[in-house]
């Protein structure tokens, strides 16, 4: 009897990216899956992109009353409810580093949460994850409010913004963008500091600087390397707009500071883009600002300038959804090789692995 994959409509607001694609639930039905997927309202795949592929639609939120043995996929939170889950569910969870209301969410899992965020290789690497197009959407939206705030020196804010259908929209955007601030910039295009560079974001926000046309001497690429000797940089601080996308693992000293801002008196820096955005760590190394941000209202400026003009913060935790089709089938493309694996979950290093995490926490509630 085959596997059989359910893949759930995704219902939290403005979520558009979905866990399986017309690729790859394709790729998973000639291997021998069974894959149903429901029909969604808010999904970037139309349903007809499914069908095309041969996988055959199932009503919207019908996985509850699927049987029992089939696997619910999906990608974030379920609704909040207090219903029984009597399914094995693959998704994002949120629930198994204590976040907020996890007890009871966690508690309604009876039978398997394998959560996405957890599923690792051999080298404790995870097998799927979205920072690609993390860096890669904040490296569009840094160098489009960027080029905002060159061209409305009155100071009017960056307006709410929209996902885009796919990325060749997004760099034409950009493009345009970019051409009109240097109009009014002497000709001039910016000088980006990409810190993490050769990270899964960083890689995505040194591709966009490279597509959206910056030449390589208007990327500076820092890593590991590069930050050693300790910060604060000077050449944060030169640079009209700073990327950050490491992974902070502890304690080391901040990148930039009020203070190292307010001493460079030829200051370049306009934009921070945190795509690392841990406001709330005690070792946050961009320490000049403690909200996150929104697409609505995506920049927050850094209080305490001296002069010079304002700098703005984007820190958005959820930047891959600004490219919701490709950021989808990027994801997916990197979990298609374990969900291969799912017909012998019991026994496949990842599922099993997972699993025993889901055993674990649940036995600590
Ligand atoms: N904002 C969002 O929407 C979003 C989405 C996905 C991931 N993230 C976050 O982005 C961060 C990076 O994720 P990733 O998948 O790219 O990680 P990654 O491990 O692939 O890359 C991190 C890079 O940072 C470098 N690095 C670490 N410490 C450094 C330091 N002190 N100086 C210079 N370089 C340093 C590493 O060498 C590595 O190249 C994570 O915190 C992740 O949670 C944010």
């Amino acid at each position: 009897m085959s596997t059989v994959l359910h893949l759930r409509a995704e219902t939290k607001p403005l979520e558009h990216r979905s866990c399986l694609t017309p690729t790859t639930a394709k790729a998973l039905v000639d291997a021998g899956y069974d894959v149903r997927v429901e029909r969604s309202p808010q999904s970037i795949f139309e349903d007809k992109e499914f069908e095309d592929a041969g996988i055959p639609l199932v009503p919207t939120g019908s996985w509850i009353d699927a049987p029992e043995d089939h696997l619910i996929v999906g990608l974030k939170e379920l609704p909040e409810d207090n219903f029984p889950l009597k399914h094995e569910h693959i998704q994002f969870a949120h629930v198994f580093k204590q976040q907020t209301g996890y007890r009871e969410t966690l508690s309604r899992y009876e039978n398997c949460l394998y959560d996405l965020e957890f599923l690792n290789d051999a080298n404790g690497r995870r097998v799927a994850a979205f920072g690609y197009y993390a860096g890669f959407a904040g490296a569009a939206l840094a160098l489009e409010i960027w080029a905002w705030n060159v061209t409305h020196p009155d100071g009017e804010g960056y307006p709410a913004v929209k996902p885009y259908p796919n990325e060749d929209a997004l760099i034409s955007h950009v493009k345009g963008s970019i051409e009109k601030a240097k109009a009014v910039n002497g000709g001039a295009e910016p000088r980006v500091i990409i810190i993490g560079a050769l990270g899964r974001c960083g890689s995505g926000s040194v591709d966009m600087c490279t597509k959206v046309g910056l030449g390589e001497e208007s990327i500076l690429k820092w890593d590991m390397a590069e930050t050693a000797k300790g910060g604060p940089f000077e050449e944060i601080t030169q640079s009209d707009i700073f990327i950050n996308c490491i992974y902070l693992m502890g304690k080391i000293p901040p990148f930039v500071t009020r203070e190292a801002i307010n001493a460079d008196k030829d200051r370049k820096l306009r934009l921070i883009c945190d795509v690392a955005c841990d406001p709330n760590s005690p070792f946050n190394p961009v320490p000049v600002y403690d909200i996150w941000t929104t697409f609505d209202q995506p920049t927050v400026d850094v209080s305490g300038i001296e002069s010079g003009p304002p700098i703005s913060v984007i820190s958005i935790d959820h930047l891959p959804t600004l490219l919701p089709r490709e950021s989808s089938e990027s994801f997916s493309s990197q979990l298609l090789p374990s969900l291969l694996q799912l017909k012998d979950r019991e026994t496949a290093r990842v599922w099993a692995d997972a699993k025993k995490l889901f055993k674990e926490k649940k036995a600590e509630l």
